[in-house]
Parts: structure tokens; C-alpha cells; sequence
């Protein structure tokens, strides 16, 4: 057997796995756009479609979501990196970040934040409800919502998920480093 080390808290980044990268598009009170990077994205459940996302109380994102409840998650491709790197420089809430990091947005299906054209799909989602994620770190909160429509560019509506998953390149975080997806390596039925 392999000897078990013990690891500290700065060094947690090597016992996790990276987290898929998702672009939050939100809108302030004066209609001005958001786009923030967040790797803390994940479906709770599939039926009903509910995702959670935590965040620290400090973004523009999470206040823009606190005053409107609505937010889309649009899933950029590997592409995109150096675009993704500028939606996350902390830049004015007044300056509009599409312009910014130079993406274009198009009209969502329900909800009022838009759309990245430039990603591969989106989750436009309604709040069901944001707490805070611990009793003793107030600066953090977990946001879940439900997911109210979907869209996905349509060359990628191809229901082998082994080519679509290649097709649509997701980027992976962790720690200030940026990963690609691994390639497939079995099906839920193998024993
Ligand atoms: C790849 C990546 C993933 C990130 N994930 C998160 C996250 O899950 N939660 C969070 O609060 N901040 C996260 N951040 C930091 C925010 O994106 C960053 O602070 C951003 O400037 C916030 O923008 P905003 O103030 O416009 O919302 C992430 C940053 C990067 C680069």
C-alpha cells in the first residue's frame, strides 16, 4: 500500500480536480453587461434542471444576481482563453465587459442578462435561492437556481456525447492554470 501524506490547506489544490469554466453573463440596475469567469458551477439535479454556483460576495455578479435573480452560464471553448482571462480583470462595474474582452451579445430566450454568441451553449437561469456558504465565512455564498432555457450552437446538437464533448473543447481551472478535456475512457455500463 502507498504511503498517505498529509497535506495543508494552501496546498488543497492538488488533492482537488479542476473545475469546468462556465462565463456568467448578468446585468446591473443600470442595464449595464457582466461577464465573469466561475469555475464553481455545478448541476444539482437534471429533473429538474438546478444548478448551484458559489461565489464571493465581492463580484459585480453576485450583486447583479442578488438585484435581478436571473443570470445565463454560457460554456466557452478552450478558443476562448485569452478572452476569458479579461472578462475576470476587475474592471469598473460601469464599463460594459462585453467591450472589454471583445464578445458580442445576442438576446436570451427568457431571461434579460444576454447571451455570449462566441460560446458553445447556455444555461439561462432563474434564482431559487443564495445562502451563505458557512456560518463563520460570511464573504461567500452559494447561489442555486433553476435553469429556464437552453441553446446550444447547432452544429453541436449531435447526440453521440463522445464527439460532442471533443467538438465543444470545455476548459478545466484550478489554481491559476488552465486544462483541456481528457479523452473518453468508458461507458456507466462497464463492470
Ligand atoms: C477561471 C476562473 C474561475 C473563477 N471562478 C470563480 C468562482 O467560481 N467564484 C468566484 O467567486 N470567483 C471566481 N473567479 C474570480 C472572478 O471571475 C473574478 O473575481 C472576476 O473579476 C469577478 O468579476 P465581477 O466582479 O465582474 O463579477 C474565477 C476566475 C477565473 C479566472
Amino acid at each position: 500500500m502507498k504511503m498517505k501524506k498529509s497535506i495543508d490547506f494552501n496546498n488543497c489544490s492538488l488533492c482537488f480536480i479542476p473545475v469546468p469554466v462556465y462565463l456568467i453573463t448578468t446585468i446591473d440596475e443600470n442595464n449595464i453587461y457582466n461577464i465573469a469567469p466561475y469555475g464553481m458551477v455545478m448541476p444539482i439535479s437534471y429533473n429538474p434542471l438546478i444548478v448551484s454556483v458559489g461565489s464571493a460576495k465581492n463580484r459585480d455578479t453576485y450583486r447583479n444576481i442578488l438585484q435581478l435573480n436571473e443570470f445565463v452560464l454560457n460554456v466557452p471553448s478552450v478558443e476562448l482563453l485569452k478572452k476569458i482571462n479579461r472578462t475576470a480583470d476587475p474592471i469598473p462595474s460601469a464599463e460594459d465587459e462585453f467591450i472589454h474582452a471583445d464578445l458580442t451579445p445576442i438576446k436570451s430566450n427568457i431571461v434579460q442578462p444576454p447571451r455570449i454568441e462566441e460560446c458553445k451553449s447556455h444555461m439561462e437561469c432563474k434564482t431559487i435561492w443564495i445562502k451563505e456558504a458557512s456560518n463563520t465565512c460570511t464573504d461567500r455564498v452559494i447561489i442555486t437556481a433553476e435553469v429556464v432555457a437552453l441553446s446550444l450552437d447547432e452544429d453541436l446538437f449531435i447526440k453521440n456525447l463522445c464527439e460532442q464533448k471533443g467538438l465543444m473543447k470545455p476548459l478545466y481551472y484550478e489554481k491559476h492554470s488552465y486544462f483541456s478535456l481528457g479523452g473518453y475512457i468508458g461507458s456507466r455500463r462497464m463492470r
